[in-house]
């Protein structure tokens, strides 16, 4: 394990695996750990080409999440081994955080905290920047687990949700009673809220850039609880600080975590969480058990229906 799974799910481990936690992102610096092992568990961290490669005995990846970028599938496919992710585990906890990141800032919240401790109670009071999201219009791109959860808690504000995903039929969006866009740049000009719920694909990255951002209204405000690469990062910042929209939030950044000397960490108006969105106490052990689980059915010869590279059960 890159690093230690919760203890509900280390308890499933009891007495039938030896487990090693590297406590780094990197299993490429732990050959001699990982030579012998069955199966490996990236929580947070990269399993590239190398890495799997340094693993003979190799059967079966997990990974604590439904993003699985950092694993080179290829290698994976290579070797039949199935990566196993979690699916369904952290839906609620990532809308509820993007719906968290969508009230704080309509409410300023991080601003007043600091004038209200810094003695400046009635200018930061009075100034004029929040506002309520009841009526207001949110933009979701990617309609998956996570964006018809976020759509759902959306609703219950009530705001209007607009959305956009190829994939999904325009009548099962319209049976969610959301209003269907076949195209997203089309949709952006209509929002004052846009929220990212796409995996981070050659076909999503840089989804969002500086002419995206220029289709914008001033006061929009961009939510990224998905990945970092799907919104240009450095266009992002740029846009904050001339004005082409109003403000973000991010739990996602090019690198994790940010160097402290990141443009990122001194944008204005950009609300920033430490890539936490699903790390909620619930969540967490659900991801952890789900994947041990999985990875134990799959090491026991059995088929899951939650792994990332279908394609190695036809093989
Ligand atoms: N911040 C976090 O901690 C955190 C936690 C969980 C997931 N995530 C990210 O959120 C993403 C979404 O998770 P999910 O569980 O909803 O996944 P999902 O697979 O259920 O949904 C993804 C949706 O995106 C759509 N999509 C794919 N390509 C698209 C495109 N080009 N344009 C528009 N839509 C497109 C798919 O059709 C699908 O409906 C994950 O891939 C992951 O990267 C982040």
């Amino acid at each position: 394990m890159t690093q230690s799974v919760c203890p509900q799910a280390l308890k499933l481990l009891e007495n039938k695996a030896e487990v090693f936690v590297a406590n780094d992102g990197d299993l490429n610096n732990y050959a001699d750990q990982i030579k012998d092992a069955d199966a490996i568990i990236v929580r947070i961290g990269k399993l590239d080409r190398k890495a799997i490669e340094k693993a003979p005995n190799l059967k079966v990846i997990g990974r604590t999440g439904v993003g699985y970028d950092n694993i080179d599938v290829e290698a994976a496919n290579e070797r039949n081994i199935p990566i196993v992710i979690t699916p369904g585990a952290n839906n609620l906890s990532v809308a509820e955080h993007t719906l968290a990141m969508m009230l704080a800032i309509s409410k300023n919240l991080a601003q007043c905290d600091t004038e209200t401790r810094n003695g400046n109670f009635t200018s930061v009071r009075g100034n004029g920047k929040i506002f309520e999201v009841c009526g207001k219009k949110v933009g979701i791109i990617g309609l998956g687990a996570i964006g018809i959860e976020t759509a759902r808690l959306c609703k219950a504000l009530g705001m209007d949700v607009l959305g956009y995903d190829p994939y999904l039929p325009k009548e099962k969006i319209e049976e969610l009673n959301i209003l269907h866009y076949a195209d997203y740049e089309s949709m952006l000009g209509d929002c004052d809220f846009v929220s990212l719920h796409v995996p981070l694909l050659d076909e999503t990255k840089n989804m969002i850039g500086k002419k995206q951002l220029q289709m914008m209204k001033k006061t929009a405000i961009l939510i990224n609880c998905a990945r970092a690469g799907i919104v240009n990062e450095a266009d992002l910042i740029e846009a904050l600080e001339n004005g082409t929209i109003a403000a973000a939030g991010t739990d996602v950044f090019e690198t994790e975590p940010p160097p402290m000397d990141s443009p990122a960490l001194r944008a204005k108006n950009l609300l920033c969480t430490p890539h936490s969105a699903a790390q909620t106490q619930e969540a967490v052990i659900r991801m952890h058990t789900m994947c041990v689980e999985s990875c134990l059915a799959i090491l026991r010869g059995q088929q899951v229906s939650n792994i990332a590279n279908k394609v190695v059960y036809s093989k």
